[in-house]
């Protein structure tokens, strides 16, 4: 048996979508109708996510030019490679330690989008998942980028996707998982961030980012949605589940939420990964992590620290083999 087939045995169609379908914008009278565009009216007014930028052609130029040059990237030492088990940041731990200033989201002043701020600029680097998708009635192609996202297991390889609210309108992405359950996870290198930036423009439903990328679409073979050319790495998947944030909903804005993924199949550019298939190389993947504000990261210089066993390592550590010697009798 295929995995393809596998796949709609495991997680047929009506069941991918079932979950989700409360969300989609019921019949309303033409009351309720004017009072909920007031809502989406004033819920524009109010949001703040997507700021209107003035002067930045001004100061961009000002700035040096991207290094195109694609110098390997570099390998150094760890931050601190004479560490030992139990002495926390070392010689590198500052004079006296650092306050913290304690915030409650939900306080009353504290508008939605310090959250926001705070959690992208604090929750950094974040992978950027290209998602390529369809509409349910097939019409509609869709490409956006989404970086509340993350690999959450390889065995089975499964995918976490977040997708905000917005006045008015869910994401189209999100409807379209919650439609098929079917999309392309690829990969976001450096020399795609303009055409992937402009992909996340707040196109009408219905319209193909595919074009306002200017991207290529290459075959698939597990799922409908194309996969990007371009990208290194694509991962077609299958939505496994969808928890949406419904005691969370805000008048005027569209619901919240989260969905998981399972990978179909994998693709990788022939000239990125090793003859077995089980290494992606960072000189050809060039990955960009999202930062805050409109800010994004490059990898220019790496390191590497080993993860250790503690059978290896309790002998030969003071610290770790008095720990070895407290253990509670029940796990000796
Ligand atoms: C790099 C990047 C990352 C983004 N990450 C997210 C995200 O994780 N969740 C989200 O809801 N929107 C995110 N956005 C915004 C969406 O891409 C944007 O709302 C887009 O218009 C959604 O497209 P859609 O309605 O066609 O699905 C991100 C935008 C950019 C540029």
């Amino acid at each position: 048996m295929t995995l393809v087939k596998t796949f709609s045995r495991l997680f047929p169609r009506r069941q991918l979508i079932s979950p989700a379908r409360s969300s989609f914008p019921t019949r309303m009278n033409s009351s309720s109708s004017s009072s909920s565009s007031a809502a989406t009216a004033q819920a524009q007014t109010n949001y703040k996510i997507v700021e209107k930028v003035t002067d930045f052609e001004k100061v961009q130029s000002q700035r040096p030019d991207f290094d195109h040059s694609n110098t390997p990237i570099q390998v150094t030492k760890s931050p601190n490679p004479d560490w030992q088990y139990g002495s926390g940041l070392g010689k590198h731990a500052p004079a006296t330690p650092k306050t913290h200033t304690e915030i409650d989201p939900y306080a009353a002043d504290r508008p939605m989008v310090n959250n926001y701020r705070l959690l992208v600029s604090g929750i950094a680097p974040r992978p950027v998942g290209f998602l390529s998708t369809v509409s349910g009635d097939g019409a509609t192609k869709n490409l956006s980028p989404f970086s509340y996202f993350q690999v959450i297991d390889h065995d089975p390889p499964m995918f976490i996707v977040g997708f905000s609210s917005r006045p008015g309108r869910e994401k189209d992405t999100y409807r379209n998982l919650k439609e098929t359950g079917e999309c392309v996870i690829n990969s976001v290198s450096e020399n795609m961030i303009e055409a992937v930036n402009a992909s996340s423009i707040d196109a009408p439903y219905g319209v193909s980012e595919w074009e306002v990328s200017g991207l290529h679409e290459a075959a698939t073979t597990t799922v409908t949605p194309s996969r990007v050319e371009e990208s290194v790495f694509s991962i077609e998947g299958k939505v496994v589940d969808i928890k949406e944030f419904t005691d969370h909903v805000k008048p005027g804005m569209s619901l919240a939420g989260v969905v998981l993924i399972k990978a179909t199949r994998f693709w990788v550019q022939e000239d990125a990964v090793n003859a077995d298939l089980s290494h992606i190389d960072l000189d050809k993947l060039r990955p960009v992590g999202q930062l805050g504000g409109m800010s994004y990261g490059r990898v220019t210089s790496t390191f590497e620290v080993p993860r250790r066993r503690w059978d290896d390592e309790h002998p030969k550590s003071e610290v770790l083999s008095k720990l070895e010697g407290s253990k509670p009798r029940s796990s000796q």
